[in-house]
């Protein structure tokens, strides 16, 4: 492949960068505001991210003012790169609350130009990230209960029976709904986009074993489980031209297993990553609840980092960045204390990732940024669940 990079020579530099575990305390937190050029033609302020938060603030599908505000003020704090909650495409199986932003339609596209004007005008650069559940849809859910769930196999995350297996003609119809919505984020003056790849959902389903039992060319093997996921890609990247970010996010573990594991070794990984970066993935965001948890033995990379090592391409690492624990606690009504950077920034230095996503710290404290870069640690806010039912 021509883009990747051999197993050894990654190990190599592996070993060689990684071999001890102690950190440097001279670091500083600047090291996170440095511009970093993502593409020939997009530059971001920073080296924050702000990962996909679903909020369902945007009623009927259409994010309002308070949206708008509310990208804004991380934006103005100094994160380089926001990704929008899911923003759903534009098909009846793909969501399940009518509260969950929608990227098409006018009305919603409306909101969305009025989101990408505020967060440019602070500075910062802005990605959707394009959502369809697939069989994590419960059946006869808003906005179109009629709609049946569909899915690769029509199993649902558990492996069972609950929805329609997808026709080939189903599966080109989605494809091309993900490459229309690009189409409109581009034209309403997002600066990329993200596809919601990780955590289970669709195009997860299609990536998972346990999901995906198809034997035509979308199932069986790595490369025909990646098949859909190359299809949307390049669809986008048809639609969009050779110059418009597009970036995946991507995770081991899913809502229903965090211990699931579709890539066993970094072999798989490389091959199934390579196969997407072929098809025009300009940007890896590799999610696992906690940053600093090794990948594969042998080796203190995380995922991101080896996505990165094997595909050269640029990464983001997220996962309890900043905070004590991880981020399925806050659904079980846990909040989160604050801790030191001190392993994140040796990491950063090391060259292991790119970027850095920041979610719930954010979510709680849109000041977060500012406040690390100023020393201003004792101002920091804890994340509290009762943040999830407020907008700030
Ligand atoms: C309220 C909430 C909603 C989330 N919604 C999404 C989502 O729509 N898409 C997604 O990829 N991840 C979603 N996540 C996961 C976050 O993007 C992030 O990966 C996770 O919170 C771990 O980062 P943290 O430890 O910094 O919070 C959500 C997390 C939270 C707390």
């Amino acid at each position: 492949m021509s883009n990747s990079r051999s197993l050894s020579q990654s190990q190599s530099e592996t070993q060689s960068e990684f071999q001890t575990e102690s950190h440097n305390p001279a670091l500083s937190a600047e090291l996170l505001f440095r511009p970093y050029a993502l593409t020939g033609t997009l530059t971001l302020q920073s080296r924050l991210v702000m990962p996909a938060m679903a909020r369902g603030f945007s009623p009927g599908g259409v994010p309002g003012p308070d949206v708008a505000a509310y990208y804004r003020r991380r934006a103005e704090s100094g994160v380089g790169l926001i990704i929008t909650e899911g923003a759903v495409i534009d098909h009846p199986s793909a969501v399940s609350e009518t509260s969950v932003p929608a990227m098409y339609g006018e009305a919603a596209l409306d909101g969305w130009a009025e989101v990408v004007r505020q967060v440019h005008e602070a500075g910062g650069r802005i990605f959707p990230q394009l959502w369809h559940m697939g069989m994590a849809r419960p059946a006869g859910s808003q906005p179109h209960p009629e709609a049946p769930s569909i899915g690769p196999s029509g199993l649902d995350l558990s492996g069972s029976p609950a929805g329609e297996p997808m026709t080939e003609a189903q599966i080109e119809d989605v494809v091309r709904s993900y490459a229309r919505a690009a189409a409109e984020a581009k034209r309403i003056g997002f600066d990329g986009v993200e596809l919601q790849g990780a955590h289970g959902y669709l195009i997860d389903q299609f990536l998972w074993e346990r999901t995906n039992k198809r034997t035509d060319r979308y199932g069986g093997d790595l490369t025909a489980r990646a098949r859909f996921a190359v299809d949307v890609i390049q669809a986008i990247r048809a639609e969009t031209g050779p110059d418009f970010p597009i970036a995946i996010r991507l995770s081991q573990w899913k809502q229903s297993d965090y211990t699931a594991r579709p890539w066993q070794t970094p072999e798989e990984l490389g091959e199934f990553l390579n196969l997407l970066a072929e098809a025009g993935v300009d940007l890896f965001h590799c999610s696992t609840r906690r940053f600093h948890e090794p990948e594969f033995e042998g080796s203190t990379l995380n995922l991101a980092g080896w996505a990165k090592k094997l595909t050269g391409k640029p990464v983001v690492t997220v996962g309890s960045v900043g905070l004590d624990n991880e981020f399925l606690n806050a659904y079980q009504g846990r909040g989160a204390g604050s801790v030191g950077l001190d392993e994140l920034l040796q990491r950063l230095e090391n060259g292991e990732f790119d970027l850095v996503a920041v979610g719930r710290a954010l979510l709680a404290d849109p000041e977060w940024p500012r406040k690390i870069r100023e020393g201003r640690k004792d101002e920091l806010k804890a994340f509290d669940p009762a943040a999830l039912g407020e907008l700030y």
